[in-house]
C-alpha cells in the first residue's frame, strides 16, 4: 500500500476528514497499527515512561530514542513515522534542532519530527523545514516543560487562549505541517483548527481537531495507575496478559505444560 505522506494529511483536512495517530516504540506493535490503517505512528518520548519506567519524559536520550525509532520504522510500511526530539536535543538553537533531526531521518529512517514549544520555537521550525525535514509543532501542555508549567494541567484557559492561538499561527507560518495540541479546552482547539490551514492533532483537546493521538498502552489498558480523563481504554490488556502469565505459571507447576504436542520425539 502507498505510504502516507504529509500531503495526504493536508488532503484529509481539506476534505473535512479525520485521521488517527498512535504512539509506537517497537516493530511488532508498529506493524499491527500499520496494518490496522493508522495513518501516523509517533515514536513519542513517552517511551521514557512507557518503555523505560521513568516518571517523566525528561531523562530519555537521543541514542535511546533512535533505537525506538529504528524499530518502529522497521515495522511500518504504510504509516508516516514521526519521531519526538527529546528534551535537551533541540531547544538551544535552530542549528542544534537540525543536527538532531538529521540523525533521526538519516540513522533511524523517521519521516518527520515533532518538537514541543511555543512561538519561541518558530525559528527552529523554519530551520528544520529549510533542511527538508517535516515538523509537527506540539503546543498546549508540553510534558518536557512540566516543571515550568507547574505540573500536568490544562493549557489555554481564560486569558491564555489568545497566546495559544498565536503560537499555533506562528508555528504554521514557520512551516510546521501540523500542529498538535495537548490538554487544551475542546472549544479552543476547534477554534485553532479553524484558524489554521494545516491539520491539527489533539490529545485531551476534544473532537474539533483534524486528527487524534493516544499513547498505545493507555488505549489498550496496559498501564498501571490512574487513566487520564482524555483516554478511552478499548481493552484491558494488562488483565489479559496477567491472566495468561498466571495460567502459564500454574501449568508449569502442575506439569501440564509442556504437553506432548509441544515436545519433540527422539
Ligand atoms: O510522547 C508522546 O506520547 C506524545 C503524545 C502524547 C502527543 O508526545
Ligand atoms: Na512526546
Amino acid at each position: 500500500p502507498k505510504r502516507v505522506r504529509t500531503v495526504h494529511l493536508q488532503q484529509f483536512k481539506d476534505a473535512g476528514q479525520k485521521f488517527s495517530m498512535l504512539t509506537a516504540y517497537d516493530a511488532q506493535i508498529a506493524s499491527i497499527f500499520d496494518e490496522a490503517g493508522i495513518e501516523l505512528l509517533l515514536v513519542g518520548d513517552s517511551a521514557a515512561n512507557m518503555m523505560m519506567g521513568h516518571s517523566s519524559t525528561l531523562p530519555i536520550t537521543v541514542e535511546e530514542m533512535l533505537v525506538f525509532t529504528k524499530s518502529v520504522v522497521n515495522g511500518a510500511s504504510r504509516a508516516l513515522v514521526v519521531a519526538d526530539l527529546p528534551f535537551g536535543s533541540y531547544e538551544a538553537s535552530p542549528a542544534q534542532a537540525v543536527a538532531t533531526a538529521v540523525r533521526f531521518m538519516k540513522e533511524a529512517g523517521a519521516q518527520a519530527v515533532k518538537i514541543e514549544g511555543t512561538a519561541a520555537m518558530a525559528d527552529h521550525v523554519r530551520a528544520l523545514v529549510a533542511a527538508g525535514i517535516p515538523v509537527i509543532a506540539h503546543i498546549g501542555f508540553t510534558p518536557q516543560s512540566e516543571h515550568a508549567l507547574g505540573g500536568y494541567r490544562v493549557q489555554g484557559r481564560g486569558e491564555a487562549a489568545q497566546a495559544l492561538s498565536e503560537d499555533a499561527l506562528a508555528l504554521e507560518a514557520a512551516g510546521a505541517f501540523c500542529v498538535l495540541m495537548e490538554m487544551v479546552p475542546a472549544s479552543l482547539a476547534a477554534e485553532v483548527d479553524g484558524q489554521l490551514r494545516v491539520p491539527t492533532i489533539g490529545i485531551g483537546a476534544g473532537s474539533g481537531t483534524t486528527g487524534q493521538v493516544l499513547v498505545w498502552q493507555d488505549m489498550l489498558g496496559l498501564g498501571t495507575g490512574r487513566v487520564p480523563k482524555f483516554v478511552k481504554q478499548y481493552v484491558n490488556l494488562r488483565e489479559v496478559v496477567s491472566r495468561a502469565a498466571g495460567q502459564y505459571r500454574k501449568d508449569v507447576s502442575e506439569g501440564s505444560f509442556p504437553a506432548e504436542e509441544h515436545s519433540f520425539e527422539r
